[in-house]
């Protein structure tokens, strides 16, 4: 089944709903179309013996259990979202947080419950979003980390290494990484040090509808929900898809240390997907449109997207099913234009997050990645006069004559 009528029918099919009616409804009521949402904090029993036994699952980190006990063990509408999305990236299970950062925090944490309890080392390719460098470089979860480049990854892995961690496609320079080589360096270097190594993707740019991590050898997939898969700007989540082993550590944590999505935000990302197909379809059409533009605008340097201008187009063919809609375009004149280019804009908002139906502009080195070092960030290609774009759901034609006017303008009172 292609992924779009899968999307649709996770989130809106058989399970999801017939699956919710209470047993004890009233044939008469019918069944609702729209799932409800489960606001309750606590759930009342009749025997404390039975409800025990439903804490004792939910503590081990089942995926539900008869009886919900408390909403941090569990939450029927955070679930429904969970079993959707873990279906769309062919994962057993995925385990919802409060956000993005909450779901890396948790997968950190996990990562070291092996046996030792020590915090591991964690091997990562850069660039990757500016609060997940800052959460590696500061060791603030107790971890260590290597900065590598995606060719060196093997030889990085230690005896102590519990994690690699990559994004694909990288915020902010959109850089690739193929995942299938780095699966099987992780594989012979796992051999060498005698533990298997997971791999975890932040796949949040490419969305499971463009790219699917698992199938190309990854343990672990991590979306900001907050960006497409809410696609409004309105709700804040992360997730977690992987096997229900790794499912049941990251539900144990979440339980203890609290980073719980809010079941109004489970709805609303269960909601987000019946059209996620489709906005990352059409957001998409609009950015590759835009790229081209922008590739031949006098103020722009370069253009960064999977694919552009033949760069990475094997990869990008082999691992993705389209190159999404978040771009990122250098200019001249360095960081004044490109502040000068923001300032002009009068229909595209200039803020930071991505993902949304409409289109945001932010300059990284100023705002996402200012958390990091500035050396590290050159290197990485975080440069002064970066700016990144996640185009939305406007007439493309809008876009361009706002952006136009703006490089227009800000070039010309730079020169
Ligand atoms: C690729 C990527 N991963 C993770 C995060 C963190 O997500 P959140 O802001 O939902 O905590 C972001 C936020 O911008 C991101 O862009």
């Amino acid at each position: 089944m292609r992924i779009e009528t899968t999307a649709v029918r996770v989130a809106r099919g058989e399970p999801v709903h017939r699956g919710d009616l209470p047993e004890s409804a009233s044939p008469e009521l019918g069944i609702p179309h729209v799932p409800g949402i489960d606001l309750s904090t606590t759930y009342g029993f009749h025997r404390s013996s039975s409800v025990a036994e439903s804490m004792d699952a939910l503590l081990e980190g089942a995926h539900d259990a008869p009886n919900s006990v408390y909403a941090r063990l569990h939450n029927p509408t955070v679930a429904r979202f969970e079993d959707a999305l873990a279906r769309l990236e062919g994962a057993d299970a995925s385990v919802a947080f409060a956000s993005g950062m909450a779901a890396t925090s948790a997968l950190l944490i996990a990562a070291g419950m092996e046996e030792s309890g020590s915090r591991p080392h964690v091997v990562a390719v850069r660039p990757v979003y500016g609060g997940t460098d800052h959460l590696l470089t500061t060791g603030m979860l107790g971890t260590e980390v290597s900065w590598v480049d995606a060719d060196r990854v093997g030889e990085a892995i230690r005896p102590d290494t519990g994690l690699v961690l990559v994004e694909t496609p990288a915020n902010p320079t959109l850089d690739l990484v193929d995942l299938h080589a780095v699966a099987h360096q992780i594989r012979t270097a796992g051999a060498r040090v005698g533990s298997p190594i997971p791999l975890a993707v932040d796949s949040t740019f490419a969305t499971p509808i463009l790219q699917n991590p698992i199938a190309l050898g990854a343990d672990l997939v991590l979306h900001s929900a907050t960006k497409f898969l809410g696609g409004h700007g309105d709700v804040m989540g992360g997730v977690i898809a992987c096997s229900e082993e790794w499912a049941g550590r990251l539900r144990q944590v979440r339980m203890i240390t609290g980073g719980l999505l809010h079941p109004l935000g489970g709805y609303l990302l269960h909601r987000g997907l019946q059209t996620l197909p489709i906005r990352v379809r059409e957001q998409q059409a609009n950015a590759m449109e835009l790229v081209g533009r922008l590739g031949s605008h006098s103020a722009v340097r370069s253009v960064h997207f999977p694919g552009y201008a033949g760069n990475d187009a094997g990869l990008v063919a082999r691992q993705m099913r389209g190159p999404g809609s978040v771009l990122s375009f250098r200019v001249h004149g360095g960081a004044s234009t490109a502040e000068g280019v923001v300032e002009r804009l009068t229909l595209i908002t200039p803020a930071v997050s991505l993902g949304s139906v409409d289109t945001l502009i932010q300059a990284p080195a100023l705002l996402t990645h200012r958390v990091v070092g500035v050396d590290d960030r050159v290197s990485s290609g975080v440069s002064d006069d970066l700016l990144r774009l996640s185009v939305g759901l406007e007439h493309v034609e809008d876009l361009w004559m706002d952006l136009e006017q703006a490089l227009s303008r800000a070039w010309a009172s730079a020169a």
